[in-house]
């Protein structure tokens, strides 16, 4: 079915590829799968290499030039495409971007059936791929790759110039993507980045996410005595770093659950009112979105909808807390020491560096005396929004109409992807985020899943959206 270099085939024969060969794509998928790339953990090391090298082989079978690049932490996937034909050149260059890594699969008891061996199981919506990464980013990746296959199959390769760049650290702080970015600009030059690695709206609604949240991760321990003492010889008398711990952090909220750091709303807008009506529209269920994680009423800042909560407000939350006895029975002790890992999703122009230093200025404030604070960074984003006027993003929506029978809906996430304002930063480019996740698909969580009507839309998405790319001039 192959048609003559360079000419570009119809959609529907695009199409009617990936359809025919959705088996194939799906043991692939299996196969991406089956490597445990866990970024942040380093007995996973060789495992996150051999995944890079696995990526990078698949898209030199379809005609990219491609290699895992060193960097100063995970291989960077990059791969590139001059595109087709003597037209090639005039049309947009593309630039791809997603990560291969990903989350730790702990607690591992929680899991149904191991989470790096993949399996097809039925659900109320049709089959789904359960394992780590199958939406996070692995299958969204796949959507790409898959995508760009079809178009080897029937084009000899894609009709504009295209470049990915796939990175192995996104779930650990991306280390080295803005060194890399720095230093490979030209390699990465592009006229529009295309992420995947989001949401839909629902399965059968396809959507394109204009706003996505900063965040800034601190981890704080807070000293006392020199050593762990008995409660009863002492306690009453020394400060308890857990006690005052438990304080400083109960005093991060107020009865309205606003924020109570000083200067912490500096910088965050009301959403305009259009968006608001917009968000309105589009009928969020409350109840499913709650009822799917055993709650039936939402909690947070008063006055506000869930979806302003999640996609247009600032937060604080604390992630974990550690310190003093944690093992069985009782041990009766007063802990030299106690940490408590607590990040913010920031929106708007909320200044991560700001809310950083305001947050350590809160906690050293509370401090009784015989306590320090010490803090560690585990990273400062700001939140994203995305131009809507882009021609690209009217491109995307052509293409994801001609796959769904219907408009792709403009959405917010709660998420962050750092990646998304270092493109912008330091490539000067906007990014279109298009991804293809379900609110239920356990991201991050045991049984992650990615449903296969996701998976199958999202190839053939891509593979329209770049044909509707291709049709710009540039
Ligand atoms: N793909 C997610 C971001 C996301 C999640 C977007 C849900 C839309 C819906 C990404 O891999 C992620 O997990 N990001 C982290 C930030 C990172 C610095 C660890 C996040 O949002 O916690
Ligand atoms: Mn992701
Ligand atoms: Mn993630």
């Amino acid at each position: 079915m192959t048609t003559a270099q360079g000419s570009v085939p119809s959609v529907d024969a695009l199409l009617a590829s990936v359809d025919a060969s959705f088996e194939s794509s799906t043991r692939r998928l299996c196969d991406f799968l089956r490597i445990p790339s866990v970024s942040t953990d380093p007995s996973y090391d060789a495992e996150t290499r051999r995944c890079a090298d696995w990526l990078v082989n698949e898209l030199r079978a379809i005609g990219f030039e491609a290699e895992a690049a060193k960097t100063i932490g995970h291989p960077m996937v990059v791969a590139h495409h001059p595109g087709v034909g003597p037209d090639a050149a005039k049309r947009p260059r593309i630039l791809y971007y997603g990560h291969y890594d990903v989350q730790p699969a702990d607690p591992l008891e929680l899991w149904k059936s191991p989470p790096f061996e993949p399996v097809i199981v039925d659900g109320p919506r049709g089959k789904r791929v359960v394992a780590r990464g199958a939406v996070d980013d692995k299958g969204q990746v796949m959507g790409i790759v898959e995508a760009l296959r079809a178009w080897h199959a029937l084009a000899g390769g894609p009709p504009c110039p295209v470049t990915l760049m796939i990175e192995g650290e996104e779930e650990s702080g991306s280390r080295s993507l803005e060194p890399f970015m720095h230093a490979s600009k030209e390699r990465l030059a592009a006229d529009v980045c295309v992420v995947s690695d989001t949401g839909m709206w629902d399965v059968a609604t396809p959507a394109i996410t204009t706003r996505l949240r900063g965040l800034v991760y601190m981890e704080v321990t807070v000293h006392g005595p020199s050593r762990d003492l008995h409660s009863g010889m002492y306690g009453g008398a020394v400060p308890n770093p857990i006690n005052v711990l438990a304080r400083i952090l109960s005093e991060l909220h107020d009865k309205d659950r606003r924020v109570t750091i000083p200067g912490f709303y500096d910088g965050v807008s009301e959403l305009p009112a259009d968006t608001k009506a917009q968000w309105e529209s589009l009928g969020f269920s409350d109840a499913e979105f709650l009822g799917d994680i055993g709650l039936s009423q939402g909690f947070g800042e008063t006055g506000r909808s869930t979806l302003e909560r999640t996609w247009s407000r600032p937060t604080c939350d604390v992630n974990g807390i550690s310190g003093g006895y944690e093992g069985k029975g009782a041990k009766t002790v007063i802990a030299a020491h106690a940490t408590a890992k607590v990040s913010f999703r920031l929106v708007s122009r909320q200044d991560p560096e700001r809310i950083a230093a305001a947050f350590k200025q809160f906690v050293e404030a509370r401090l009784p005396a015989g306590c320090r604070a010490e803090f560690e960074s585990h990273g400062a984003n700001p939140a994203i929004e995305v131009s809507e006027s882009s021609r690209y993003l009217g491109a995307a929506e052509k293409g994801l109409a001609r796959v769904f029978g219907k408009p792709a809906l403009r959405i917010g996430t709660g998420g962050s992807i750092p990646a998304v304002g270092a493109i912008g930063r330091i490539l000067g480019m906007d990014s279109l985020l298009v991804g293809f996740g379900l609110d239920d698909d356990c991201v991050h969580s045991p049984n992650e899943k990615f449903e296969l009507a996701c998976y199958q839309n999202a190839i053939r998405s891509h593979a329209a959206m770049l044909a509707e790319f291709a049709a710009l001039a540039r």
